[in-house]
Formats: C-alpha cells, structure tokens, sequence
C-alpha cells in the first residue's frame, strides 16, 4: 500500500546493442505475411500494462498468485544468499512480487539498488513512485527498452548482481530464442551474480485452458489491446469488435497459444504503411505462445544457457518453479 508521497521518477533508455525492427517491420513481416504472427510486447502500452495486472487477480489466472507465494516463502533465503548489491527485474510491470524480495531486504538491513527494466515506460514510472515511497531506503533506477534488443548495455553494479525475470515471461519466448536469451544474459554476468527465473509448468490442460479464458474477459481485451495498438501507432482501422480472442492449449509444443481471430471477410487498411490487409472469416494472427516446462525441461534450457543450478523451488502441487541459478 503507497501511503507516503511519491518522489517524481524519471526513466533512463537502455540503448540497444543490436538493431530490431521497428513496429512497422514487425507487421512486414509477421502480419502481412502467412502465417500471420506479431511480437507479444506490442500487447504492453499503458492500457495493456493496467489490462495485464487485472489479469493476475483473475480466479482462474493462478500464475500469478502461484509464485507470489513461493517467492514469499524463499525471499528471505534467497537474499541472505546472495546478498546482492543490485536486483536487475527484466520485465519488472508493476514489481508487484518484487516487493517480497525488497521485504525481505529490509529485514535483513541489506540495502541494494533497484533496476527495473521494462518495455513500458508508464508502468515503470508509476511502479517505480511507489516503491520508493514504500521502501524509504530504497534507490530504484528504473530502465525503459526492449529486452530483445541486447543486453549488452544492461547496468554493472559493483559487486554482485541478482538477475530477476518472473512471471513465467520466459515461456513466451520460443525455445532457441529463450536460449539465446538467457545465453546473452549469462554473458553479461560475472562469478557472484545469480539469476532468479520463474516458469510456469505443465498440468491439466483444463487448469491452462481457464487462466487464457478468464470468464471477465480480461484476457480476451489483454490480447484485443494489440488490435488498439496498430489503430493509434500505425494509423490503421481494425474494427477491433470484429476479432475474437481465441486461447488454446497445444499439447505438442506444451504452450498455450493465443490468437486474434477475424469473424467476417474484411479489408483492414494500415496508413503508415500504405498496405491493406485481407482477411477472409476465420483467418487469425498468432499473438502469443506461453510454454509450459517440465522440471527436466527447465533446467536443461539454464544449463544450456551456461548456468548451473543452486536451487529449483517448487509451489504446492509443481503448479510454478523458482529456479536460483548461477553462471559456470
Ligand atoms: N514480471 C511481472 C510482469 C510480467 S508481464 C510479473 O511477473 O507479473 C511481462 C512484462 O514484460 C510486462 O511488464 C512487459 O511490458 C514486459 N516486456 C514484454 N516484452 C518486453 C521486452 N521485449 N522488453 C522489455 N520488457 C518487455
Ligand atoms: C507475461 N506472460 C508470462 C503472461 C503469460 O501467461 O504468458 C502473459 C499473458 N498472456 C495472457 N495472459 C497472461
């Protein structure tokens, strides 16, 4: 609870170590060709950020809680471990489980920085106002850019370095691109730092198939929110109330898949880039994939990566993992 006053924040840019394609790329090549696919942190402007956090309160989203409360249970023996001079959050949104750690922290008088980094520059800022209202001792650095884009400019703190990535966000990256992810992050890492990651894991479909069809329908306007995205960014005039959310569980690639899925024969124009796209009724765009791990599976990805494991936490019922690893 923010009861204190907020000190103003403002965001540093990370910059980019590679080149990524801009908005208008991503659709040349992933809406306007077959099959048709976008980026899921297209999903995350401000209205998807507020949309995403509605999300975890949902009954039937059990992520969220799930690893609130493994996180809760091992925050204390996590930073009396590591003792880290700066927690690194990739993909931080509101740090609403971060404060576990930050918790954690205060008891053990043990005062690193904080560096958020999201996509989102207004959830950081109204994330960031509030934790260093919450935490008087806290010096939080909030970082806006995109994590795809290289981590080579990620901040060096003295000392050792705790990278956090929760949420199970790892899983909405395709397999090769989620070892190069973490292989890149690996690279940025010296002996002393240590990676804290969550993963969902594979249970019942059933379980999955509810927490994507949320029966308020936040999911459904989480993943329309993209077709508002296009609207303001690219000029474009999706007639969002014509696509529907569709999420289903592929048991063969072990992720659920979330999809737009146009209702009707229609043409959407998109001015910026002076294209129109066809649609016939039924046709769809692949929005997101979210993988589901088994307890093998997770760790072979880390050590892959070039990580060993210290300890793989596990909530009630294998429904999450907390995986605290270290760089060989
Ligand atoms: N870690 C939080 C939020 C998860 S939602 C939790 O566990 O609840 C995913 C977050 O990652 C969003 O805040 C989104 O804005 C951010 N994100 C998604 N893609 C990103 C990218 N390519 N670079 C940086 N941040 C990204
Ligand atoms: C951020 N990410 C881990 C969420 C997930 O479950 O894959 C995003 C989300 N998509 C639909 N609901 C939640």
């Amino acid at each position: 609870m923010n009861t204190a006053t907020s000190v103003p924040v403002a965001c540093q840019q990370i910059l980019p170590t590679r080149s990524i394609n801009s908005l208008s790329e991503d659709v040349e090549s992933g809406l306007l060709l077959e099959p048709r696919t976008m980026p899921p942190k297209y999903f995350y402007d401000e209205r998807g950020s507020l949309l995403f956090d509605q999300i975890c309160d949902a009954p039937e989203y059990y992520p969220t809680r799930t690893e609130a409360a493994l996180l809760r249970e091992i925050a204390s023996e996590v930073i009396a471990a590591e003792k880290p001079e700066c927690i690194v959050e990739l993909g931080s949104g509101t740090s609403r489980k971060t404060r576990y750690l930050l918790d954690a922290c205060t008891e053990q008088a043990w005062y690193p920085v904080y560096s958020p980094v999201d996509v989102c520059d207004e959830i950081l800022v109204s994330s960031s106002e509030s934790l260093q209202a919450d935490y008087e001792w806290l010096d939080v650095r909030p970082l806006v850019g995109d994590y795809t884009a290289g981590l080579g400019n990620l901040p060096r703190h003295k000392g050792r370095n705790l990278v956090v990535f929760l949420g199970g966000t790892i899983g909405n990256f395709a397999e090769s691109d989620a070892r190069d992810f973490l292989a890149e992050l690996r690279a940025t890492m010296s002996p002393g730092d240590s990676l804290l990651i969550g993963a969902d894991r594979v249970k019942q479909p059933d379980v999955l198939h509810a927490a994507y069809n949320d029966d308020a329908g936040i999911t459904a306007a989480f993943n329309l929110n993209l077709l508002h995205v296009l609207n303001r960014e690219l000029g474009a005039d999706f007639d969002v109330e014509s696509f529907e959310h569709y999420a289903h569980f592929n048991p063969l690639e072990s992720r659920i898949e979330m999809h737009l899925i146009s209702m009707c024969g229609q043409q959407v124009r998109l001015n910026a880039l002076d294209q129109v796209i066809e649609f016939q009724e039924g046709d769809h765009i692949l929005t997101e994939i979210s993988r589901k791990f088994t307890r093998a599976q997770l760790e072979r990805l880390l050590r892959e990566a070039g990580f060993t494991i210290a300890n793989h936490y596990e909530s009630a019922g294998t429904k999450f993992s907390l995986v605290l690893a270290h760089p060989v």
